[in-house]
């Protein structure tokens, strides 16, 4: 039953001979992923790695949610945990390592042994409950993932036409290979891949890395998923091209309705794109909310600092009315996975740390609607610039 419909102008699309006329209709209140108290940790010689830790939020019809966070913070991790992807890697990571005995860590009774745990509901439906046939259908069909690291992210055995067409191939067994490549054609050319008729036939060590990438974002498209998760889709790639990536996405949000999880650790990216802001910390999510706010007046010590290291999002904030920008790093490096500090993760870097915050784990609490934070004392210091 819908509450709040947003129906977008039908929109004409052209691709080759064609025009083709979307009315896309999504109910924006609809959630259509809800992430619960999810775990996800490696088996290492050291010890258990907790890459992502208690972690919850949830991603509405057609919105796009942003996760920001340095090197190392769990947010690919984050991801594969989503699509049911962290066991399998896990399991590989620590079947490879050659340390006998660290595969029975996935195999223990307790709480805290490897693996993914929690719930991961999408469109009603438990993603940890489900069987690896069911899992496949699922990605690529109904969630894509554009993965980190273009290298590797494309066979470099076969041709591009073949390679978007695949997801096709698995989950849509009427489509017949005529149709298959008119529909391959128009999503390479939806990501504004130059001359796709004629490449089509080409293998991907002819293709840029900024056409590489958008050659990606057609494959997580053409099943019609109704999300996709792009990690770090525009790192390494120059700034024109990030920019053409990025607008690439925000059309087919736009166009489609597709909800999109969006990560990078650049804050100026997320800026673009995201409605709404979850911020990580050693595998934590430290501050969750509306993208404007987070920008704009940030509450955790740890999303302030992260904001005032990038100069896009201080200019931001002066043109929209702020101080001078003065940009400010954060001092200290990120933690150690092996050795998380007590209590506040954050706190050995935290200019606002008091007794308490080397004690005690902060809860993750909501303290205004749709704005949940990690921090012991949001409420005296939510003012502070
Ligand atoms: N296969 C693996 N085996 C063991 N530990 C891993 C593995 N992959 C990642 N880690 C560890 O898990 C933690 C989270 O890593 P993850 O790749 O999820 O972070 P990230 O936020 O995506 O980082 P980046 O911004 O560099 O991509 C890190 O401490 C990392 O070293
Ligand atoms: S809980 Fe304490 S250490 Fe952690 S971010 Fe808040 S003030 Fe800083
Ligand atoms: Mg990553």
């Amino acid at each position: 039953m819908y509450q709040r419909v947003r129906v977008r102008a039908p929109t004409l699309l052209i691709t080759g001979s064609y025009v083709v006329l979307y009315v896309v209709i999504v109910d924006t209140d609809e959630i259509i992923l809800k992430v619960e108290n999810l775990h996800a940790y490696y088996a290492s010689k050291k010890g258990l790695i907790k890459a992502v830790q208690d972690v919850s939020f949830e991603v509405k019809a057609g919105e796009c949610l942003g996760i920001l966070g340095e090197s190392g913070c769990g947010k690919s991790s984050l991801a594969l945990s989503l699509v049911g992807l962290f066991n399998r890697l896990a399991r590989f990571s620590a079947g490879s390592s050659n340390i006998p005995g660290l595969l029975k860590e996935f195999d223990s009774e307790s709480e805290e042994r490897a693996g993914a745990r929690g719930r991961v509901i999408f469109r009603g439906r438990d993603i940890f409950s489900m069987d690896s046939d069911e899992l496949v259908k699922l990605r690529g069909a109904e969630i894509s993932m554009i993965p980190q690291g273009l290298t590797h992210a494309l066979n470099p055995q076969y041709s591009v036409g073949m390679q978007t067409g695949e997801p096709l191939e698995i989950h849509d067994e009427s489509v017949r290979l005529i149709e298959m490549k008119k529909k391959v054609l128009d999503y390479l050319n939806l990501v504004r891949l130059a001359d796709s008729g004629t490449r089509y036939v080409l293998d991907p060590s002819s293709f840029s890395g900024g056409e590489a990438q958008r050659i990606l974002i057609a494959m997580a498209l053409i099943s019609g998923p109704y999300l996709v998760i792009a990690d770090e889709p525009t790192s390494a790639l120059d700034v024109t091209i990030q920019r053409q990536i990025l607008n690439v996405l925000q059309m087919i949000r736009e166009e489609f309705g597709v909800s999109i999880i969006l990560i990078s650790h650049d804050a100026g990216v997320i800026a673009e794109l995201a409605d709404r802001v979850a911020v990580m910390y050693a595998g934590k999510i430290m501050e969750i909310g509306d993208a404007v706010q987070m920008f704009h007046h940030p509450g955790h010590p740890y999303t302030k600092g992260l904001m005032q290291s990038f100069p896009t999002i201080m200019m931001m904030r002066m043109r929209a009315g702020g101080k001078r920008p003065m940009l400010r790093g954060i001092r200290g490096e990120p933690p150690d996975p092996h050795n998380i500090p007590s209590g506040c993760p954050f706190h050995p870097r935290c200019d606002y740390a008091i007794d308490i915050c080397l004690q005690e784990i902060p809860h993750y609490r909501e303290v205004e609607p749709d704005h949940w934070i990690r921090c012991h004392r949001f409420e005296d210091i939510k003012d502070d610039e």
